[in-house]
């Protein structure tokens, strides 16, 4: 199915009609707004796509339900995994996108659900810039990911997602073959000026036209 664009979601039709278009996925407790000045400092003249998770955890939107902390619903991720993925075809089509690449950039759950995105439904995203993410679920069989560029970003001290964790998922998206950068940050769970322009430049190097 990829009619359906259900999500309550914002589109920035940006200047730059050849760049890569942002996907802007959110952390618990967000909203479609949170990252829409991130992705214009990521890429000034990008068109934005940002969906609301449809998930309420006591009033704060997610992408996806857990059962605690770090320990997700499985069924219910790979249900919105898939969800989301329509979005973003369905969003391909109404937002005349053509073959445009679609980058994600996620914080935290949203970099989580872009995680998975990559691993179930590969083909959707172009690349991703992921922001303190972990494995979001083991596939049964890794997808092929040869070449996809992805920017991970993780903090040193982070208690909500363990640096150790978010080695694994390199390693994971690595041996699927995808081009992985590793950058940490000394402090926790919040983003860093540096990282953030780490990843513009990242960006750039990777999807300039
Ligand atoms: C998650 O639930 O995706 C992670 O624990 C990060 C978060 O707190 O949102």
């Amino acid at each position: 199915m990829t009619s359906a664009l259900d999500f309550i979601h914002r589109w920035v039709a940006g200047a730059d009609q050849t760049g890569p278009v942002l996907l802007l996925l959110h952390g618990t407790g967000g909203s479609e707004d949170d990252l829409l000045p991130l992705g214009g400092t990521l890429w000034p003249g990008a068109s934005l796509l940002s969906p609301r998770g449809k998930i309420l955890e006591n009033g704060m939107p997610r992408f996806f339900r857990r059962l605690a902390e770090g320990v997700f619903d499985e069924e219910d991720l790979v249900n919105r995994t898939r969800e989301l993925a329509d979005f973003v075809e369905a969003g391909r089509k109404r937002y005349d996108l053509g073959s445009r690449p679609i980058v994600a950039v996620g914080y935290s759950n949203g970099a989580n659900i872009a995680a998975s995105l990559l691993l179930l439904r590969p083909g959707v995203l172009a690349g991703a810039v992921l922001f303190r993410a972990m494995v979001p679920l083991t596939p049964e069989k890794l997808p092929d990911l040869a070449e996809v560029p992805v920017f991970l970003a993780g903090g040193r001290n982070d208690r909500i997602i363990p640096p150790e964790n978010t080695e694994r998922l390199a390693r994971m998206l690595e041996t699927a073959g995808a081009a992985v950068a590793l950058h940490w940050s000394p402090g926790g769970h919040g983003m860093t000026a540096a990282e953030v322009d780490k990843s513009r430049q990242w960006l750039g190097k990777n999807f300039a036209h």
